[in-house]
């Protein structure tokens, strides 16, 4: 019995969509190996491509023909307008605030604590008394013009009031440098705080210690 032939178009319409059939993977495969300067084809864009400058681009749309823009005079980022002076500069009218005008708790202490230790220790010790490692180095090589730390123990500076010595963290003293610019203003407060428990640890008397805990020290 004769097998009905299949009609030879269809073998080739068939030979063909095989051949065809690898195209796409001939593509894929091409454009892994090839490099190319387009942006790829992406079929889902998620805003990943957008048109944009690079840092210091010039850019026609502004007259100075600077893509990034400066501030605009007078920014005030939020929260940091900064207006209470008795905060932000130690003071009410003119005059260095006497009280830290945060609430100084235990956390608050010891926070100022950690600060006084990175920021104010390696000159006037951990002890407060001027003799951290940079002044021992300083004095041990002779330093002809070297100032030394202040102590601040001394009844010079425990007779400032807690803005005066907010304000020589702030912006420095004689030839002491501020550190207004690395050190936040509440840390400012609580190094204050630390300094103020350093004077007192010194100078303390029975009374300073509340009633209930008094025993304890005998
Ligand atoms: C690089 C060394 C150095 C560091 C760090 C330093 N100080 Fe001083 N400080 C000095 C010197 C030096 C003086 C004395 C300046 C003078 O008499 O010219 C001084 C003076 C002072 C005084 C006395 C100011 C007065 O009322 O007469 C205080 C208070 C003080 N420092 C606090 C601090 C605190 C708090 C820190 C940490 C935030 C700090 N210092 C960090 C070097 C330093």
């Amino acid at each position: 019995m004769d097998r009905p032939q299949v009609p030879r178009w269809i073998i080739y319409v068939v030979l063909i969509a095989v051949v065809l059939s690898w195209l796409p993977l001939a593509l894929i495969v091409r454009a892994r190996a090839v490099r190319s300067d387009e942006t790829r084809v992406q079929i889902f864009q998620d805003m990943d491509n957008q048109p944009r400058y690079n840092p210091q681009a010039p850019s026609a749309v502004f007259a100075d023909g600077r893509a990034m823009r400066p501030e605009i005079p007078g920014t005030v980022a939020r929260g940091q307008l900064q207006d209470d002076e008795r905060i932000y500069r130690g003071q009410v009218n003119g005059e260095w605030v006497t009280e830290i005008p945060l609430p100084v708790t235990e956390a608050f202490v010891r926070r100022g604590q950690e600060r006084y230790a990175i920021f104010c220790s390696p000159c006037h010790g951990l002890n407060g008394e001027g003799t951290g490692p940079i002044h021992q180095r300083a004095t041990n090589r002779g330093e002809p013009r070297w100032i030394p730390p202040t102590s601040l123990l001394s009844s010079q500076v425990r007779e400032r009031p807690a803005g005066h010595i907010f304000n020589t963290i702030t912006n420095g003293i004689r030839n002491m440098a501020g550190y207004g610019s690395q050190i936040v203003p509440e840390d400012r407060w609580a190094i204050v705080a630390y300094v103020q428990a350093l004077q007192l640890s010194r100078d303390a008397s029975v009374q300073d210690v509340p009633a209930n805990e008094r025993d304890r020290l005998r």
